[in-house]
């Protein structure tokens, strides 16, 4: 059986139960307009509630976001610490509204590098929004891919293991809690991974996309999800070997 959407409303079956996103492309947006790069990251923010919003709206059960690469401390002082004012401003305004909306959030990543202030915070919303069961929303900030790795093989090696499964990584993983991510998204033309999720991307249907992150709102998300949906996931099997209603060609 063929399906074809004829526009970029997605259904509302085959929604992808996880979605990662690199949201890039705040200082461009806002250069664009004549703007500090900062006012790019401020309505970045913005963005991501719109984002946040549809997921809910459709079902998507996990959406895990990258807000800063451990990578991203390379940045001139100023946008860092501008960047960590407005990460304790959205957790300190927006949590409540992602708890009264059944909202879990989590945050990944390290921690030390952050003002006491932060992670406070992040302890206290992860703490008051953790029996939430709508969607869980991951924030990905000071993370990076081979890192977690990393951290994931040394706490193996000192729970003792001297050999390990692919269930061992999975679970010693930061997102360990998540299954794996069915779509990735990329915003702001590059068409790099820049060390997002490496470990959990093996088989993620991946989408990149010209619009810069402060453009890309509910339809946009929309086009994406309905591109994912037009995807044969074969996992390495045939197209015969799928059941009629995952074959798309
Ligand atoms: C992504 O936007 C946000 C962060 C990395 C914090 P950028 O700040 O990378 O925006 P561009 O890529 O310079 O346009
Ligand atoms: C990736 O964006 C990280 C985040 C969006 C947080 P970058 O803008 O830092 O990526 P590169 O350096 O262009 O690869
Ligand atoms: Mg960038």
């Amino acid at each position: 059986m063929k399906i074809t959407t004829t526009n970029a409303i997605p259904q509302r079956t085959n929604i992808p139960r996880h979605i990662g996103i690199i949201m890039d492309g705040n200082g461009r947006w806002a250069k664009k307009r004549f703007m500090p790069r900062i006012m790019g990251h401020k309505k970045g923010v913005d963005q991501l509630e719109a984002a946040v919003r549809r997921c809910t709206e459709l079902g998507v059960e996990y959406l895990t976001v990258f807000a800063f690469s451990t990578e991203n401390w390379r940045r001139p002082v100023e946008e860092v610490s501008f960047l960590m004012g407005l990460f304790s401003e959205a957790l300190k305004k927006k949590v409540r509204l992602l708890h009264k909306n059944n909202i879990r959030l989590k945050v990944i990543g390290g921690r030390d590098k952050f003002p006491p202030q932060i992670r406070d915070a992040i302890y206290e919303s992860e703490a008051l929004t953790a029996n939430n069961t709508g969607l869980t929303l991951t924030v990905a900030a000071d993370y990076g891919g081979r890192q977690d790795i990393l951290n994931a093989v040394n706490s193996l090696i000192k729970q003792g293991k001297t050999e390990i499964t692919e269930e061992d990584m999975f679970n010693n993983l930061s997102l360990g809690f998540a299954p794996e991510p069915d779509l990735f998204i990329r915003t702001g033309g590059e068409a790099r991974i820049s060390n997002f999720m490496l470990w959990q991307m093996a088989y993620a249907e991946l989408y990149f996309t010209d619009a810069l992150w402060p453009d890309f709102d509910e339809k946009e998300l929309d086009k994406a999800i309905a591109s994912f949906q037009k995807r044969e996931r074969r996992f390495g099997r045939t197209t015969e070997q799928l059941p009629e209603n995952e074959q798309r060609s």
